[in-house]
């Protein structure tokens, strides 16, 4: 079987089983597979497989077809333009979480000295990414779960990224020795359990719990507000990742405990996304 046979058999299948976007996913499991880009695939249509990579394969579409997210599969996800290895312990980084790290890029110079901190850090894409962009500046990133961690120090590592630490706390119950931030982030769990059921089943299924459901949907960015009182330098910036319908009841909470120049960005779907704030006293 040649690459080109392969592809349009593979594409076939995904979308009899429901699979958006069945041909790309084709595309992107086998290059994984061949260790080369996409599109590398389509100057090597007539290249033979070998069975083991067929065998390979075959595994990678049942997966997919009882769908189990490309992300997981393939063991990792882009982030910025970053290669992020993630498990089924940690968050696929979004898109939209992109725009957090572009408000803060858009707000700092590169060359800056900041202290950050990244709140439910997960596989670290926020924080590693930030740590990139801002060489001169220190990075602390915090998350409940270990594994989650373990993952984002693998990725730091694997990334050759120095100036960043990491921590395993609960930011609910414990808070962080080190103060004077001049920047906290953070893309908190923010869907409310009430919402599981129609969350979508790739989400629901596969991806930790911990890292999107909350009883309570305002419950860590009210904890995180508090926090700042003591964390956050007098001038600091607060960064939070929001479900569009939580953009007025965070604003109001930022309000009442003396943020300033509070600004909701929109996502690529025109929906509020990101709440940034910059503490007076
Ligand atoms: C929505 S995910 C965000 C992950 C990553 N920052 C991203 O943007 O893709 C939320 C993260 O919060 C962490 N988390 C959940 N409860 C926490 C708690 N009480 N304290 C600290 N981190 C927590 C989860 O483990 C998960 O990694």
């Amino acid at each position: 079987m040649t690459v080109i046979e392969t592809l349009k058999l593979a594409a076939q299948y995904l979308e009899k089983h429901e699979i958006e976007n069945a041909r790309l996913n084709a595309e992107l499991l086998l290059a994984d597979i061949l260790n080369c880009k996409r599109l590398e695939l389509y100057t090597n249509f007539d290249k033979p497989l070998k069975e083991e990579e067929l065998q390979k394969y075959r595994e990678f579409l049942l997966r997919r077809a009882k769908g189990e997210p490309l992300q997981y599969i393939t063991g990792k996800a882009n982030f910025y333009g970053i290669e992020f290895l993630v498990t089924p312990d940690v968050l696929i980084p979004r898109p939209e979480t992109e725009l957090l790290v572009e408000e803060i890029l858009k707000k700092y110079d590169k060359s800056s000295h900041l202290k950050i901190l990244d709140v439910c850090s997960g596989s670290g894409n926020i924080g590693i990414t930030l740590a990139i962009k801002f060489p001169n500046s220190k990075v602390l990133c915090v998350d409940v779960s270990e594994k989650a961690i373990s993952i984002a120090i693998e990725n730091a590592t694997r990334l050759n990224v120095r100036n960043i630490s990491f921590m395993q706390l609960d930011i609910l119950k414990e808070t962080i020795q080190e103060k004077n931030f001049d920047v906290i982030v953070s893309n908190p769990p923010y869907i409310s359990v009430n919402k599981k059921e129609t969350t979508q089943r790739e989400v629901r299924l596969y991806e930790p719990q911990i890292a999107l459901f909350v009883d309570d949907e305002l419950k860590f960015y009210k904890r995180i507000i508090d926090l700042s009182d003591d964390l956050l330098k007098e001038n600091g910036s607060l960064f939070f990742e929001i479900d569009h319908e939580l953009a007025q009841p965070i604003s109001t909470i930022m309000d009442s405990k003396n943020f300033k120049q509070i600004k909701i960005k929109k996502d690529y779907a025109d929906l509020n996304r990101i709440i940034s704030g910059v503490k007076t006293k």
